[in-house]
């Protein structure tokens, strides 16, 4: 099969272990799909339990070595990877919107986002300090130092192909560990092709290593299984995460977990009206509603609430649903069948509860899986659209009363990782920020997400944080050393 790609070679389907592309036992394959039309785009290699295992013995015997380098040395070979995603940036960006649906301009976004972890990480390596503790006695000197934690298992979501494998393969890398990545089976095309960026950027040989695969409970069981992974970064559903957490248990690995949302979007009366509905409409329709800080629910005051609704259906009416290829589409597929059928239940489910469906609502004609983008208003505690994760182009609105109420609403869920909040009131900036249970605050803004923030959450969305100064953290040890100086005490 033949994707438009200006270089042809960057359409991997083989495993990557040990610097070798290799195909599955047996010979196994699974079909990659074009989520806008339902076509097949490839035949990759179905990697399982023993590529998984083959892969762990490369990452093994690539660390010493790997992590002997000097900081610099990693930092430059990171520096390359970055220079050639960012050459090849059309060619990712197409790869990625045929197997993931997202409109172009976003899939654009996406790789500049994914590469920017790069180029940062490769600088923050650079600045892992140590400590030296003032002593305790004068026969001893007290230091700590940050080691790699080994070899990193990283299992990484569809919804964001490279950005989010990016953000965990950088730190990784640039601080010394080798990884063992397993991406998505819907979407395992533009992993491939970042592992064969880094091997053209003379990454070495089991350094990174990646095994697609449709049989995931496979995969994660010799992944969380094997005493030589040290850790696991895993992004993706909160059920998922809490079943490999407790797989993780019996090895004791280190973990780091960026699971499921539910963020509340609070527009208060005081709020820019332009600000707050272009605010909403970003963070809502992003990938078509498909990411973990997807403005879940909008908590609209009441003295703003009808000018508000009334003002996102005009801009939801402008929204263009159709292929990510088409110049003019702003809102693509959703990845599956099943994730289109769990929408239409979301809302179906509303709606009989009493809540009124404003625009949209409905799965449009095939072929592809394409959600009509809608607006719910008058969703309550009591619907799957306030509870769950939506993961469509649904805006659903609640109403509050006051400040309280709304700090009440928002925090009334398992979930913490994004919140927002739209006011212009500094002292309920500061006391609605504080109050709200999420690792991360929006304030009169919803583009939250760069390289240098530190991005997870609270409560069930997880632990861990990606990115910033503070992304290195995850996969580093704190090790302490107590040197004696051979002297005897002096009191
Ligand atoms: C996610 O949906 O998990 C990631 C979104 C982002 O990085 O902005």
């Amino acid at each position: 099969m033949s994707l438009p790609l200006s270089d042809p070679s960057l359409l991997r389907t083989q495993c990557l272990i040990d610097g070798d592309w290799r195909d599955a036992g047996g010979g196994a394959t699974f079909a990659v799909h074009n989520p806008a039309n339902e076509q097949p785009l490839a035949r990759v290699a179905d990697g399982g339990a023993a590529e998984t295992t083959a892969a762990i013995a490369a990452a093994r015997a690539a660390l010493p070595g790997w992590r002997g380098l000097t900081a610099l040395e990693r930092a430059r070979l990171l520096r390359r990877w970055h220079d050639l995603v960012l050459a090849h940036r059309d060619d990712l960006a197409r790869l990625m919107t045929l197997e993931q649906g997202k409109p172009l301009a976003e899939a654009r976004g996406e790789i500049a986002y994914g590469a920017a972890y790069i180029d940062w990480f490769a600088e923050e390596a650079r600045r892992v300090y140590g400590d030296v503790i003032p002593t305790t006695g004068s026969d001893r000197r007290l230091l700590v130092i940050r080691q790699p934690v080994g070899v990193v298992a990283a299992i990484t979501p569809w919804n964001f192909p490279m950005a989010m494998l990016a953000r965990k393969l950088a730190p990784a890398l640039a601080v010394g560990c080798t990884v063992v990545a397993k991406p998505a089976a819907e979407t395992p095309l533009s992993a491939l092709a970042l592992g064969e960026l880094a091997q053209r950027a003379g990454i070495p040989p089991g350094v990174l290593n990646l095994v697609a695969g449709t049989d995931a409970a496979a995969i994660g069981a010799v992944l969380t299984g094997s005493r030589d992974v040290a850790k696991l970064s895993f992004t993706g559903s909160t059920a998922v995460g809490k079943g490999l957490l407790a797989a993780c248990a019996e090895t004791v690995k280190r973990v780091s977990m960026e699971l499921g949302g539910n963020a509340p979007l609070l527009v208060f009366d005081d709020a820019d009206l332009d600000l707050a509905v272009e605010g909403a409409m970003a963070a809502k329709f992003r990938n078509a509603g498909q990411t973990c800080i997807c403005a879940n629910r909008i908590l609209v005051q009441r003295g703003i609430h009808d000018r508000f609704v009334a003002r996102l259906g005009e801009r939801i009416a402008s929204l263009k649903v159709g292929d990510g290829l088409a110049e003019d589409t702003t809102i693509g597929p959703l990845i599956n069948g099943r994730a289109l059928a769990k929408v239409e239940a979301l809302v179906a489910e509303g709606v009989a509860k009493g809540a009124r469906l404003l625009a949209g609502g409905g799965v449009l004609p095939g072929p592809g899986f394409f959600h009509a983008p809608s607006l719910v208003a008058g969703v309550t505690p009591a619907m799957g659209l306030f509870r769950e994760e939506i993961f469509g182009p649904v805006a659903a609105i609640t109403p509050f009363a006051d400040e309280a109420e709304a700090v009440a609403l928002a925090n009334d869920t398992e979930a913490g990782l994004a919140a927002y909040v739209y006011t212009a009131d500094l002292g309920r900036i500061w006391r609605v920020s504080e109050a709200l249970d999420y690792g991360m605050v929006g304030v009169n803004e919803t583009a939250i997400s760069s390289e240098v923030i530190p991005f997870g959450g609270m409560k069930s969305s997880g632990m861990g944080r990606e990115g910033s100064r503070h992304g290195v953290d995850d996969y580093l040890e704190i090790k302490h050393i107590c040197l004696g100086l051979g002297t005897r005490s002096q009191p």
